[in-house]
């Protein structure tokens, strides 16, 4: 993708079905993905998978586990699925059970579920809040603490990704659930690679930028269509002037946990061509959230 300018971006990755790292790196590795059913949990499975791993999927949605299944099935890997709701910590440890059982403990754990929707702050009620940060913050925790107990138990080395959010460090105008809760999500990164580190357990973070994608809520296309147009022609609105290919940041992910990485632990990469970084002193014009998403006025009876 190009602008009418000529300015060419960033180049295109090279094409699906490669990777910077060997073939087999994962072999005779398992990783467990929340949410790992559908859209960039999915893509990062995907990558893990041609790269030998097991896979297991964990989400709350049988359709979900479904589309995991037949996803990793086509790329030749095994895989296993578990209905999981995160937010609850017996579920996550039968999760974890049913896991073990069918290839033993996994040595990788991509935390990708998260809960979100767009909303002005003084719109959400006490349980939306709730419910988004227990689903992405609280969720991500007791995941992680369910799988870190288990090789601190057995003695073996682990590898985390957590998927975040560049709102992480901005805040989120429309969003201030989910980045609050990601901000804690990035926060959780550094403090578990610390205190996990001299077990063996590296702890990284791995934030998105623009990958379209046909899983997206309608509610955050629609949000993104309305300040961009079409997903397609959002490519001139990035400093790449390309949007992301979801293998890009699955090949993130695997480098992250792969024996190539060992000493970066604590780290959030964000893959995003820059995108997060485009703040001038000049930017658009502020159009307010409540306008943004076509809210009207607020009343305190709403
Ligand atoms: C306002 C909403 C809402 C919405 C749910 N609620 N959806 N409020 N707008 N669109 C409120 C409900 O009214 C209820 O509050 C409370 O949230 C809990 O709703 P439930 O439906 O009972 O919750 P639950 O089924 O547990 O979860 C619903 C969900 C979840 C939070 C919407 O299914 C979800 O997040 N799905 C999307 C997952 C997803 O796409 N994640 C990746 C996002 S990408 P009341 O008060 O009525 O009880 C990302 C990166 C950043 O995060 C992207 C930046 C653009």
């Amino acid at each position: 993708m190009s602008s009418e300018s000529g300015t060419p971006g960033l180049p295109a990755p090279p094409p699906t079905g490669t990777s910077a790292l060997p073939a087999g790196t994962y072999d005779g590795d398992t990783v467990f993905v929340t949410g790992g059913g559908t859209g960039l949990g999915k893509a990062i499975a995907i990558e893990f998978a041609r790269l030998g791993a097991s896979i297991v999927v964990a989400s709350r949605s049988s359709d979900h586990l479904a589309a995991g299944r037949a996803a990793i099935e086509a790329v030749g890997a095994e895989v296993e699925v578990v209905e999981c709701d995160i937010r609850d910590a017996e579920a996550v440890g039968a999760a974890f059970d049913a896991a073990e059982d069918r290839f033993g403990l996994p040595r990788v754990l991509v935390n990708n579920a998260a809960a979100n929707f767009p909303s002005p702050a003084e719109d959400l009620s006490p349980n939306a809040w709730r419910t988004v940060v227990d689903i992405t913050l609280n969720g991500t925790f007791l995941v992680s603490r369910e799988f870190a107990r288990r090789h601190l138990a057995a003695g073996s080395p682990a590898s985390i990704v957590n998927v975040g959010a560049s709102y992480a460090w901005t805040g989120g105008p429309g969003f201030a659930h989910s980045a609050a809760a990601k901000a804690g999500v990035k926060n959780l990164v550094e403090t578990l690679a610390v205190e996990w580190g001299p077990f063996g357990i590296q702890v990284n973070g791995l934030v998105p930028g623009l990958f379209p994608h046909e899983d997206m809520t309608d509610d955050i296309r629609e949000g993104l269509e309305q300040a961009g147009g079409p997903m397609d022609g959002h490519a001139d609105r990035q400093p790449a002037l390309r949007v992301g290919e979801r293998r890009e940041l699955g090949w993130a992910a695997t480098f992250l946990a792969s024996p190539y990485a060992r000493f970066i632990s604590g780290h959030t990469l964000v893959v995003d061509g820059a995108n997060w970084q485009r703040r001038t002193l000049a930017n658009p014009p502020i159009t307010t959230v409540r306008d943004q998403l076509g809210r009207g006025a607020f009343l305190l009876e709403d």
